[in-house]
């Protein structure tokens, strides 16, 4: 089958498309056609070796040779343990490892992994998952946004970003969508009601607090975001730099005690639950997946330069076939 592989950590350069053995799935794995992949900004983590925890699978270089962890496709075979799917069901779901989407083929278990609805396109249902677990975790589950409260999410004109504020909007929240100057219309599109550039303008510093903040790409310091917390308000960090983690495990507890506020990591679940949840909110018009441009397999570097040189408004995906 086909693939887009790599061997070292780098630019967009060092992906190839090679014919490599098509996957053999498990006892508890389904062998997936992929008819779509997106991309998500752990790609291109995974793909520079930046942030250093990018390379949890392989210090030097990588050891999953093909990235993608959003697909969409139908499955053509199961492993005997498999219960919940059979051949030539529509999916879609999340690699758990993060890796081995952008394939003709791919092998994945049930986990995080629901049937397609037949008005959603391959393409759309690839747009969501890794995004909308984020946002869904960030936003509802552990966020717990309540109406009325002043939530800000910061890099929202991006994948999680743009299914976090829609989410935000519909639990009732005043929503700030902090992002580079070319995604503000995007972000005010989807219902924020305020919109920051993050190049103009340090969100830290603007003497505004939030009851929520959800961060897909932290790089300040926890003093930072405990300033622009209300009392009793949460920050979590979805993705950012290692210094950032550090300073959260180690300062969050103290900055809890010594002021009610709370900052600490995101730790994603991938609950197939969560995916049938969004894609419910998806066909009753609630939240749309925001496709920002389309990409065919072979191009799938250029994909990624997309995203990497900070133009993606929402998600870019890979139709594969
Ligand atoms: N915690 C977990 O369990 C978990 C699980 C999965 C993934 N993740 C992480 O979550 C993150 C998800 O990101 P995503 O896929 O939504 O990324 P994305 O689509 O690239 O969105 C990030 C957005 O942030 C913007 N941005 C860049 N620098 C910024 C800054 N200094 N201030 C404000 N915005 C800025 C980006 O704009 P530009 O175009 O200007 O760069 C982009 O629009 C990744 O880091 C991933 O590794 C975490």
């Amino acid at each position: 089958m086909k693939a887009i592989v790599y061997h070292q950590y780098g630019s967009p350069d060092v992906l190839k498309l090679e014919e490599v053995h098509k996957p053999t799935p498990a006892d508890n794995q389904l062998l997936i056609k992929v008819y779509a992949a997106s991309i998500n900004r752990s790609d291109w983590e995974g793909l520079t070796g930046k942030p250093l925890y990018a390379r949890i699978g392989g210090l030097i270089k990588p050891n999953n040779k093909i990235l993608g962890s959003d697909i969409a496709g139908t499955v053509e075979a199961v492993g005997k343990d498999v219960k919940q799917f059979k051949p030539g069901d529509e999916v879609f779901g999340l690699m758990l490892n993060y890796g081995g989407g952008f394939a003709e083929y791919a092998c994945k278990s049930e986990k995080a992994l629901a049937l397609k609805p037949a008005g959603m396109t391959f393409e759309e249902a690839a747009a969501i998952p890794q995004a909308a677990f984020i946002a869904l975790q960030g936003i509802r589950e552990k966020g717990q946004v309540q109406p009325g409260q002043k939530v800000l999410i910061n890099g929202a004109g991006g994948g999680a970003g743009t299914f976090a504020i829609q989410l935000a909007k519909l639990a009732g929240a005043e929503v700030t969508g902090v992002d580079n100057a070319e995604k503000l219309e995007l972000m005010q599109s989807l219902g924020a009601d305020h919109v920051i550039d993050y190049t103009k303008e340090d969100f830290t510093k603007n003497g505004q607090q939030y009851d929520l903040i959800l961060d897909v790409i932290a790089n300040r310091s926890v003093f930072a975001y405990k300033r622009a917390l209300k009392p009793n308000g949460s920050y979590f960090m979805a993705g950012g730099s290692v210094a950032t983690i550090f300073q959260m495990l180690l300062l969050g507890p103290w900055i809890r005690r010594t002021s009610g506020k709370k900052i600490r990591l995101l730790l994603v679940q991938t609950d197939s639950k969560d995916l049938i949840y969004i894609t419910e909110l998806i066909e009753a018009g609630k939240v749309v997946p925001v496709i920002d441009k389309r990409y065919s397999l072979s191009e799938t570097a250029e994909a990624l330069r997309y995203l990497g040189e900070g133009h993606a408004k929402g998600k870019v995906v890979i139709t594969v076939q």
